[in-house]
């Protein structure tokens, strides 16, 4: 019987499914990861695994698995964990979770935006402390949503989502991609710019890239001096896209007024991190696609995906073929 070793509990039941078909599904069932060792000692003879974000999937992984391994299934839409040209060169085919995860994303993006920018988080603890005390026209103002510009960079699925998001909200769309998207552009009336021109109008400015050699701190200090006075960031994409160093100081001394980030470097980010110091900033654990509908359909789709590869059929989600 083929083993597929599953680096966390997924929700739902997908892996049920899977086993009910005819396979040795072996769940790492703890809260946290497996440490390293235990994981390579874990996925020696698996002909699949389905993989997390978290876990360093690289060429010493494997090798660890050996020649059985045909299939590594991301649960997750990013790869940046996954040394796909290492897969590549020992025919393992890789899949992950494309568009199934687009609009649970773009809503938390679009949420984070929202309370950032007006307090939310703020306010609630404010109230928390007792010192609500009376309405008063000068308190917690923060910058409006509707009729702001939004800088949405990485005009991909996620940042086309998060757009369709801001034209509800009466706003003016901006995007830096390395292409043209011009079915989108027309669509969301969104307006193509060079990313310096974007920073330098944008009210709000979300991150929808993903984690590339290019992108590792696209949000260095120099661009965050060159964002609008009073605006704010949104990091949803993942944390090495933004220097955190230079993201506070430009919340501290620089124009930026507030920050929502689901994604942080470090991350998991430590109870005392500077950033979670700061008032306006919004942290969020990293669960951009984490609707109930939304990860079990992910669950079924790296099983479905895994399946396919097993049995020798095209897997509809692959980020590497053979
Ligand atoms: P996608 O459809 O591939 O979109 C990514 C877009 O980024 C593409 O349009 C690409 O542009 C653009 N891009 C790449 N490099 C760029 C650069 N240097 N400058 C400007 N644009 C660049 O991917 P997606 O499904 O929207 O997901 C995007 C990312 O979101 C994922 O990779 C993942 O890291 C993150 N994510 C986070 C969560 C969460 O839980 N917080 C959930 C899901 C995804 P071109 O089309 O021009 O190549
Ligand atoms: C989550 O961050 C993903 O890439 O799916
Ligand atoms: C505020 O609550 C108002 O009524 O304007």
């Amino acid at each position: 019987m083929e083993r597929v070793f599953v680096t966390r509990s997924l929700p739902g039941t997908a892996l049920d499914e899977l086993r009910q078909t005819g396979y040795r599904v072996e769940v790492w069932t703890e809260f946290l990861a497996p440490p390293r060792e235990v994981l390579l000692e874990r996925v020696r003879g698996a002909a699949g695994l389905i993989t997390m974000l978290e876990d360093r999937v690289d060429a010493e992984l494997m090798d660890a698995a050996g020649p059985d391994l045909k299939v590594i299934a991301q649960y997750a839409v990013g790869l940046d964990n996954v040394d796909l040209a290492a897969a590549r060169e020992r025919g393992i085919v890789v899949t992950h979770t494309p568009g199934v995860l687009t609009d649970a994303t773009a809503d938390l993006a679009f949420a984070l935006l929202a309370a950032a920018a007006r307090r939310v988080v703020e306010g609630h603890d404010y109230v928390r402390r007792g010192e609500w005390k009376t309405w008063h026209p000068e308190l917690l103002l923060g910058p409006e949503l509707h009729g702001a510009t939004v800088g949405v960079v990485g005009f991909g699925r996620i940042g086309q989502a998060f757009a369709r998001r801001a034209r509800g909200f009466e706003m003016k769309v901006l995007y830096a991609s390395r292409r043209p998207k011009p079915e989108a552009e027309a669509a969301l009336a969104a307006e193509r710019v060079e990313l310096d021109e974007l920073l330098a109008r944008a009210d709000f400015v979300s991150l929808h890239t993903p984690l590339t050699p290019e992108t590792h701190r696209l949000m260095n200090a120099e661009r965050l001096a060159r964002m609008k006075e009073g605006a704010v960031l949104v990091n949803t994409a993942r944390g090495k896209v933004v220097d955190t160093e230079a993201l506070l100081d430009a919340l501290e001394h620089g124009p930026l007024f507030a920050a929502g980030l689901d994604v942080t470097d470090p991350e998991p980010l430590p109870a005392d991190h500077p950033l979670l110091g700061h008032p306006r900033v919004v942290v969020t654990p990293h669960i951009g696609s984490a609707g109930l509908r939304t990860r079990r359909r992910m669950a079924e789709m790296v099983a479905h995906d895994l399946r396919a590869v097993l049995e020798g059929r095209t897997p509809r989600h692959a980020a590497v073929l053979p």
